[in-house]
């Protein structure tokens, strides 16, 4: 979480922090903050100027425009609190017991404590709670040392000091840091915490992600970890942990794919559900060609020896990604035969079952830089490495929206489910996405391995091509009907959502969407649990929505949501329309299709519905409360 963003060049910085920053802001955004070096023509030193704002970035860029800081050198950070209340205090950048050094953190430093108890002693005196706090203080403290044994200050200076105490901090963050004293550089780190380099003409930059960097430049250059870099307005100088200089050509940011527009839609996440018919077209187009009796019918970028090899897959994954890995693993035990299990990724770390062989670890993140999930991948790949036995095969595969992501780069295969950036906070076109990786992977193992007749390989496929026509229609008439009611549920404390089967996780991502953005709270039951528990919560005040889609368990969810009408719940149907249909109170219609494909349906009005009652509550849907996009703390 937090957003990196920093500068140099010989322009005015502080608009292009805050344009910077906007495009971060996605990353946390509970508070804001600004660090300047202004070269003085006096001195040969510069004047640090800090600025810092509670709240969204706004408040910031409004209090740069009435007071505006000068300088062509800083950083900038918006934060996502995870030590100290969000407040202006906590807020960064932090600032150095000499008030010459300015640093910002995204991550998380573990030892803090034990740091900031040494400082002490030695007479430092801390204003924030914060992790971050510690780091300009120890490295004040190494410039001190430099100073002391004849080094000058400088560039060189500031980089050393930083190099020293980047040994000292233990965690995963990224870092950047600027010294009144060398007013010509700005050093950065960076340790699996994300951050990559821009190169522009005369001015160089660094950012916590790629599209903050669109309109400064299209030259990037991630950094690896455990590298550090000293930015100057004459280019930049990269150097591993050992302190060796690494030579990298940058690449070129591609495509428009990185500009984030809202159209005419009041909120990016009405734009991103409107978007789901092309994710499915272009998904289609791309991983499901016509002739699927073609060598490379599906072709996914995996290899067919290793499809083989497999026999069982794991899936790791966090919030609404999981729920789609849920899906997939429905699909791919039930239509491909292949055993598959879920697991949450913050569990998986610190209770893995045990390891055995031809095995794929699948993980899914929209961002790619879910720190939970990349930890248990990492951790995964570990354990299995150290396991030798020449007969053993594993593998690991992501499923990721951004390719230029960690994830992306870590794993040795990579689905780009290319959804296009998603900027509400809230996944929706990517959780699509991401159901539709599984439908591809399905049909490939399925054709493999014999498990299904060709004639339900083509069933399926020829299905899936229906989609992307049935989401454009779904999506019209759902919108319309859920600004119609949304008002019903406004005063709402608790909704149940009920799904089995393959729509189970229907339910899971129904409750998660409506807890995410209306802050109702909000419960996903497989419907058959209803009455082993939650039936004792509902009453008139208790929605109930259930998902009843024909199939092997529609008779069993129908009896289901009987049983809550029965207990006066206003019972709300994702449906085909029909005779059984009646029971409901509101029916989301949807097509009558086959089960298999059915979640990549009935999520949509689930979507819609908890969009348009936080839109009715004049809710930032697209910022929800303590909530950012990328969650790269653990
Ligand atoms: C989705 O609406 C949520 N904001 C959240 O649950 C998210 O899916 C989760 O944090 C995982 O993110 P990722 O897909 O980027 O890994």
């Amino acid at each position: 979480m937090c957003g990196i963003f920093g500068v140099i060049g010989t322009r005015e910085v502080s608009s292009i922090l805050i344009d910077g920053l906007r495009k971060l802001e996605y990353r946390g955004y509970d508070s804001a903050g600004l660090a300047t070096i202004q070269n003085s023509k006096n001195d040969q030193f510069g004047k640090l100027s800090v600025r810092k704002s509670k709240g969204k970035l706004i408040n910031l860029s409004n209090s740069i425009k009435k007071k505006p800081i000068q300088g062509h050198l800083g950083i900038g950070h918006t934060r996502w609190a995870t030590h100290g209340k969000p407040n202006e205090i906590n807020a960064h950048p932090h600032v150095d017991f000499t008030g010459q050094i300015a640093a910002v953190q995204n991550g998380i430093i573990e030892n803090h404590r034990d740091l900031s108890k040494s400082l002490q002693s030695k007479g430092i005196k801390f204003i924030s709670e914060t992790d971050t706090e510690i780091i300009p203080h120890l490295i004040g403290l190494e410039i001190e040392n430099l100073l002391e044994k004849g080094q000058d200050a400088n560039g060189q200076t500031l980089l050393k000091a930083v190099q020293k105490v980047l040994c000292l901090l233990e965690g995963i963050y990224a870092i950047a840091v600027i010294w009144s004293k060398a007013p010509d550089a700005l050093v950065v780190a960076r340790r699996q915490a994300p951050l990559v380099l821009g190169f522009g003409e005369g001015e160089f930059f660094c950012a916590s992600d790629t599209p903050a960097l669109v309109g400064f430049t299209r030259t990037f250059l991630p950094l690896k970890d455990h590298e550090i870099a000293l930015l100057t307005p004459l280019g930049i100088e990269l150097y591993d942990a050992d302190g060796m200089r690494q030579h990298r050509a940058p690449s070129l940011l591609k495509g428009t794919e990185l500009f984030a527009d809202k159209r005419n839609f009041r909120h990016f996440m009405l734009k991103e559900i409107y978007e789901q018919p092309e994710t499915a077209q272009l998904w289609i187009d791309r991983y499901l060609p016509m002739d699927l009796s073609s060598e490379n019918s599906f072709p996914l970028p995996i290899d067919k020896s290793l499809v083989e090899k497999i026999e069982q897959i794991q899936i790791l994954a966090c919030g609404t990604s999981r729920h789609a890995g849920m899906v997939g693993a429905y699909l791919l035990e039930q239509f491909a035969g292949v055993p598959t299990k879920v697991y949450f990724a913050s569990e998986f770390r610190y209770a893995p079952p045990p390891v055995s062989p031809n095995t794929l670890t699948i993980g899914i993140s929209q961002s790619g830089e879910t720190a939970d999930t990349l930890a248990a991948l990492r951790m995964e790949k570990e354990r299995r490495n150290s396991f030798k036995d020449a007969n053993f095969s594993f593998h690991q595969l992501g499923i990721t929206n951004r390719l230029d992501s960690s994830l992306a780069r870590e794993l040795e295969n990579v689905i780009d489910i290319g959804s296009g950036i998603e900027i509400g906070v809230a996944a929706t076109k990517t959780f699509l996405g991401q159901m539709l990786s599984f439908y591809g992977l399905t049909l490939l193992f399925a054709s493999n391995n014999h498990k299904r007749s060709s004639q339900e390989i083509l069933a399926l496929s020829n299905d899936l091509r229906l989609v992307p026509q049935q989401l454009t229609d779904l999506i019209k008439k759902h919108d319309a009907l859920s600004k119609q009611i949304a008002h019903l549920f406004a005063e709402t404390k608790d909704v149940i959502f009920l799904g089995r089967g393959i729509n189970y996780p229907i339910a899971l991502e129904g409750a998660l969407k409506l807890k995410e953005i209306s802050y109702i709270h909000a419960q996903g039951y497989p419907a058959g649990e209803l009455k082993h528990g939650p039936i004792a919560l509902l009453d008139q005040h208790v929605p109930v929505i259930s998902i009843a889609v024909p199939g092997v368990v529609y008779e069993k969810v129908l009896s289901n949501s009987q049983e809550a009408k029965a207990r006066d719940a206003r019972l709300i149907g994702v449906a085909p329309c029909g005779p059984e249909s009646e029971m409901f109170d509101e029916l989301f219609s949807i097509p009558k299709v086959s089960e298999w494909v059915s979640p990549l349906l009935t999520v949509v009005p689930l979507q819609l519905f908890s969009y348009h009652i936080a839109a009715h509550k004049g809710l930032d849907v697209d910022q929800p409360r303590n909530l950012a996009k990328s969650v790269t703390v653990e």
